[in-house]
C-alpha cells in the first residue's frame, strides 16, 4: 500500500467508511499506529501537555514540533502525517503562515499542516492551499485560544451551532481538505459533517462525523489524573509501565536481573 494521500480520505466521506486518527510525536508510535493501519496521523501542538510537560498549548514553538515530526513522517510508511501550526506561528497575515507551513513541510517532512480557526483563517488557509500545502481545519473548542473561550469548555451550542457551520462551510471553500471539530454537540456535528463534502474529524464531537481523533496517550491510558468525557481507554499503560518499572528495580534490587542470560562470558 502507497502512502495515504487526500484523495484517499475524501473517497471514505464518499464510501461512507469512517476512519481513526491518533497523534503521534515519536518513531515508536508512529511505527506502531502505521502497522495497525491509522492512515492519518497528527503530530499535535498537544505535545505541549503530553510530551513536554506544559499545562497547554500555548507555549509550543515550531522549533519544537518539527523535529518530533520529522521522526514520526521518517517512521510512518503509510500514514498521512499532518503538522500541528503552533499558536502565534500563522495567526499574523498568510505570509506567516506560508512561512511556517512551509517549515514543517520541508523540514518536518509533513504531508500537510493543520490550523485552529473558522472563517478568520480563510485567507491563511487559501494562501496555503494555492502553494501546495494540504490543510486541515479545527473548530468549536480551539486550544490555543483558551484563555478567550475561558478553558476547556463546549462549544457550538444554541445560536453557536448555526456560526460552526459557517465556519466549517467558510474553511472548505477556502480550500481545506477535513475541519477537526473538538468539542461540539453531536447534533451539531452531525449537522456539519452532512453539510461538508470534505471530511469531519471529531473529538468530542459525537458519532456522526466521519473520523475521530484522540491524544494517543490518552487512548492508551498514560496520561495521569482524570481525563475528558471523550477520551476512551483502550489501554492502562500508565499501570503497566509502573508495574514494569517496579519490577526491573525490584529484580536489580535482589540481584535477580542481570541473569546469566543476560551477561557476556569471557
Ligand atoms: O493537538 C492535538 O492533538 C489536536 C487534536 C486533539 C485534534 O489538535
Ligand atoms: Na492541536
Amino acid at each position: 500500500q502507497k502512502r495515504i494521500r487526500v484523495p484517499h480520505l475524501q473517497k471514505m466521506k464518499e464510501t461512507g467508511e469512517k476512519w481513526a486518527m491518533l497523534t503521534a510525536y515519536d518513531m515508536y508510535a508512529a511505527e506502531i499506529f502505521d502497522e495497525a493501519g491509522i492512515p492519518c496521523l497528527l503530530v499535535g501542538d498537544s505535545a505541549g501537555n503530553n510530551v513536554y510537560g506544559f499545562e497547554t498549548t500555548v507555549p509550543v514553538t515550531v522549533d519544537h514540533l518539527v523535529p518530533l515530526c520529522r521522526a514520526v513522517t521518517s517512521a510512518a510508511k503509510h500514514a498521512m502525517v499532518v503538522a500541528d501550526l503552533p499558536f502565534g506561528s500563522y495567526q499574523a497575515s498568510p505570509q506567516q503562515a506560508l512561512a511556517t507551513a512551509t517549515r514543517f513541510m520541508k523540514e518536518g517532512m509533513a504531508h500537510a499542516v493543520k490550523l485552529e480557526g473558522g472563517m478568520a483563517m480563510v485567507p491563511e488557509v487559501e494562501l496555503l492551499v494555492r502553494a501546495g500545502i494540504p490543510v486541515m481545519g479545527h473548530i468549536g473548542f480551539t486550544p490555543q485560544s483558551e484563555h478567550v473561550l475561558g478553558g476547556y469548555r463546549v462549544q457550538g451550542r444554541g445560536a453557536g451551532a448555526d456560526r460552526l457551520l459557517e465556519d466549517a462551510i467558510a474553511l472548505q471553500e477556502a480550500g481545506c481538505f477535513a475541519v477537526v471539530m473538538e468539542m461540539v454537540p453531536a447534533p451539531a456535528a452531525k449537522r456539519v459533517t452532512e453539510a461538508l463534502r470534505i471530511p469531519t474529524v471529531g473529538i468530542g464531537a459525537g458519532p456522526d462525523c466521519d473520523a475521530q481523533v484522540l491524544v494517543w496517550q490518552d487512548m492508551a491510558g498514560l496520561r495521569g489524573g482524570r481525563a475528558p468525557r471523550f477520551v476512551k481507554k483502550y489501554l492502562d499503560m500508565r499501570t503497566d509501565l509502573g508495574n514494569a518499572a517496579r519490577a526491573y528495580a525490584g529484580e536489580v534490587a535482589s540481584g535477580a536481573f542481570p541473569a546469566a542470560e543476560h551477561s557476556f562470558e569471557e
